[in-house]
C-alpha cells in the first residue's frame, strides 16, 4: 500500500506526495512550486474569513492527504486564541493508509520502520505551519489531537453521493484530486447535492481548481464567485462566498 505514495520535496522546501494508482495514473497532492505555499495561498484566506466574520468555526476538509489544511486551521485558531471548545472539523480521506498513518502520528505512536519517513514528513509540515503562525509544532499537534479526543475532529472515509451530513459548515476546503483521477467528485450533479447538504447559510467554498461544473453548482445555491488567482502559474482557483441575507432572516 505504501508503495503507491512517493514522498517528494516541493520548491518551497515543504514535503508532498505523488500518488500512483494500479493503472499507473499519477497525481501530485500539491503544486510542485510549494505544498505549504499552495495550501496557505488557497485555503488560509477562507479559514481567516470564517473567524474574522465571527461565523461558527466549523470546517469541512475534503482530502486529508498529509493534513496541511487541518494543521493550518489549528495554527490559525491558536494564533487567534480561539478556544478548542468552539472549533470543529470534519475531514474526508479515501485512503485507509493516509488516514491511519496520520492518526498514528497524531496520537503519538512510535513509528515502525516503514513509517519513519512519514513521521519526519508530518513533523516538518507541523513545524513549518507553526512557524508561519508564530506558535510551536507541539501546540499545533496538541490542538488537533485535542479536537480528536473531544470528538470535534471527525475523520471520515470516502466522500460519496451517499454521504450523510447531519451538520453544515462555514468553510468548505475542497482539496480532492483532479477530475481526471476523481471524475465523480467534480460532476455538477454531485457538487450541487454536496453543497446543498454541507454548506451553512454563511459559507465560503474554496478549492485550487476552477471548473464550470463547480461554478454552476455554487451559483445554483446562492454563492457569489470572487475573482481568485490560481497558485504557481495557474490562471484561476475558486473562492465563492454565500452570506445569509439578514433582511430575510426570521426574527428571533
Ligand atoms: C490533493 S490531495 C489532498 C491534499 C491535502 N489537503 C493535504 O493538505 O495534504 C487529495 C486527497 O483526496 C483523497 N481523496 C480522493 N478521493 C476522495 C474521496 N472521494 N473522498 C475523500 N478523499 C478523497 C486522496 O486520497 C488524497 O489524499
Amino acid at each position: 500500500m505504501e508503495s503507491e505514495f512517493q514522498i517528494i520535496t516541493t520548491e518551497d522546501g515543504s514535503p508532498s506526495v505523488t500518488w500512483t494508482n494500479a493503472d499507473g495514473l499519477s497525481e501530485s497532492m500539491h503544486n510542485k512550486k510549494g505544498a505549504l505555499s499552495e495550501s496557505l495561498f488557497i485555503y488560509h484566506h477562507a479559514i481567516s474569513l470564517v473567524t474574522n466574520k465571527g461565523w461558527t468555526p466549523r470546517f469541512l476538509s475534503v482530502g486529508l492527504g498529509l493534513g496541511y489544511n487541518e494543521l493550518i486551521i489549528c495554527g490559525h485558531c491558536l494564533q487567534h486564541r480561539i478556544p478548542l471548545a468552539e472549533v470543529s472539523i470534519r475531514s474526508f480521506e479515501s485512503s485507509a493508509f493516509l488516514r491511519q498513518n496520520f492518526l498514528d502520528w497524531l496520537q503519538g505512536k512510535a513509528p515502525n520502520k516503514s513509517q519513519l519517513d512519514w513521521w519526519k514528513l508530518y513533523y516538518d509540515i507541523t513545524e513549518s505551519i507553526s512557524k508561519h503562525f508564530g506558535t510551536s509544532s507541539t501546540e499545533v499537534k496538541k490542538y488537533l489531537a485535542g479536537l480528536l479526543m473531544l470528538g470535534q475532529w471527525e475523520l471520515s472515509k470516502e466522500l460519496t453521493p451517499q454521504t450523510v451530513f447531519t451538520e453544515t459548515y462555514s468553510a468548505i476546503l475542497f482539496d480532492a484530486f483532479s477530475s481526471q483521477v476523481s471524475p465523480a467528485l467534480w460532476s455538477e450533479e454531485f457538487l450541487s447535492g454536496f453543497i446543498f447538504d454541507a454548506a451553512s447559510p454563511n459559507c465560503v467554498f474554496v478549492t485550487y481548481a476552477a471548473k464550470g461544473t463547480l461554478n454552476r453548482a455554487l451559483r445554483q445555491h446562492g454563492f457569489i464567485m470572487e475573482e481568485q488567482q490560481g497558485f504557481g502559474g495557474k490562471r484561476q482557483s475558486t473562492f465563492a462566498l454565500r452570506v445569509a441575507n439578514s433582511l430575510t432572516a426570521k426574527p428571533l
